[in-house]
């Protein structure tokens, strides 16, 4: 038997002919930069993480670059944000000029609001809190250290689309806020895609010029800005996938719910607290023997991975910044001993019955 990590293939047999003809129509139309189907997608977004403003962007990382660019964060800047992210979280400080300064994680795999205030200097501008694997950071302290000390929050829920904390979505908290549309997100483009929300006109309507080469209209510009816009075509499609959005997002909980029934007595599961609503864009398990664990797995067809092996501070391309192993505990430990379990939301219920079997399995043998 063989369970693949990734779901893609099987959910476009299901959507294709609504994705082709929503091509086609742009096609038809010939009308191929910005235009409706990428208003309504911003309007469609918006809604639904219930906030005021939503930009679509190329992707999830020009999506941090403009953010931090609206709020006038550049050379010399000092960001806050967690070493246990997708490269680009830290990427997008270093191309605006600024300078990620690392507070490691709690447990829950989020940045520990317990440990930002001693990372505070007279240049930090801002605060990134990441909402990994689709659970939401503990905003209300972040959103608390933010007002005492006058930082910008950018909300990073490249990995959360629809996740919620005390009942509110993520991607409404911070002053602007940052999703990834890429093909392995939850809500995915079939290519490359991004958006920005915020509550704010001013912020909202320099990230619209940003976004276009600093466009103000067809002739005028008064800031100098980029080729960053979501593709028309993109914006069709997600307008398609948008309408099974929360479908998706409640098969995932189902496969996290049942993985948590069977594993919990096996492996630190992420249970949730009260107050979330995760998305599981990866149900990422804490494992003894992680990598004869995984290895167990693989040999029974078993795909998994792990988000992420090297954190970013332990990079090659960090290292002028100056941390060392050691210098994050708890995003240390957490990389060797993290693995996420195929549980996209076309996974068959068979396929999660024999990836918690053969966990079990491995475990009771030893
Ligand atoms: C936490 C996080 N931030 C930023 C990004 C960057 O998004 P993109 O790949 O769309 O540029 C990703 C994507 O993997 C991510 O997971």
């Amino acid at each position: 038997m063989k369970v693949p990590f990734i779901g893609l293939k099987k959910q476009h047999e299901t959507i294709k002919q609504e994705i082709l003809d929503a091509v086609g129509k742009v096609i038809d139309d010939s009308y191929f930069i910005l235009g409706e189907d990428v208003k309504e997608f911003e309007n469609n977004f918006s809604k639904y993480c219930g906030v005021n403003y939503a930009v679509g962007i190329n992707s999830g990382t020009d999506a941090l670059i403009l953010a931090m660019k609206s709020l006038n964060i550049g050379k010399g800047d000092e960001v806050i944000t967690a070493p246990n992210s997708f490269l680009s979280t830290a990427s997008s400080i270093i191309a605006i000029g600024g300078k990620p300064v690392f507070v490691d994680v709690r447990e829950d795999m989020n940045i520990n609001p317990r440990l930002i205030k001693d990372a505070i200097t007279e240049n930090t501008k801002a605060i990134i809190p990441v909402h990994l694997t689709g659970r939401s950071a503990d905003m209300k302290p972040i959103l608390e250290i933010a007002k005492d000390n006058n930082l910008y929050v950018i909300e990073d829920a490249a990995q959360a689309v629809g996740a919620e904390y005390h009942g509110k979505k993520v991607g409404s908290f911070g002053h602007v806020n940052c999703f990834s549309l890429h093909p392995l997100k939850i809500l995915n483009a079939c290519g490359d895609g991004g958006a920005v929300t915020t509550d704010n006109q001013e912020i909202y309507t320099k990230l619209i010029q940003l976004r276009n080469i600093g466009l103000k209209n067809r002739d005028e510009s008064e800031l100098w800005g980029y080729n960053s816009r979501l593709d028309t075509m993109q914006a069709a499609i997600l307008n398609i996938k948008m309408k099974y959005l929360d479908n998706w997002i409640k098969k995932r909980r189902g496969n996290a719910k049942y993985y948590n029934e069977e594993l919990e007595n096996y492996v630190k599961i992420p249970a949730e607290k009260p107050f979330e609503k995760c998305v599981y864009q990866t149900y990422t398990i804490q494992a003894e023997n992680r990598d004869d664990l995984r290895q167990y797995l693989a040999d029974n067809g078993i795909d998994t991975k792990i988000h992420y092996p090297i954190p970013i501070h332990l990079q090659k391309a960090a290292e002028k910044l100056g941390y060392k192993k050691g210098s994050m505990p708890m995003t240390e430990h957490l990389a060797n001993s993290i693995l996420a379990l195929p549980s996209h939301q076309d996974l068959d219920p068979e396929d999660r019955e024999y990836v918690a079997e053969k966990i079990k399995e491995f475990y009771d043998k030893k």
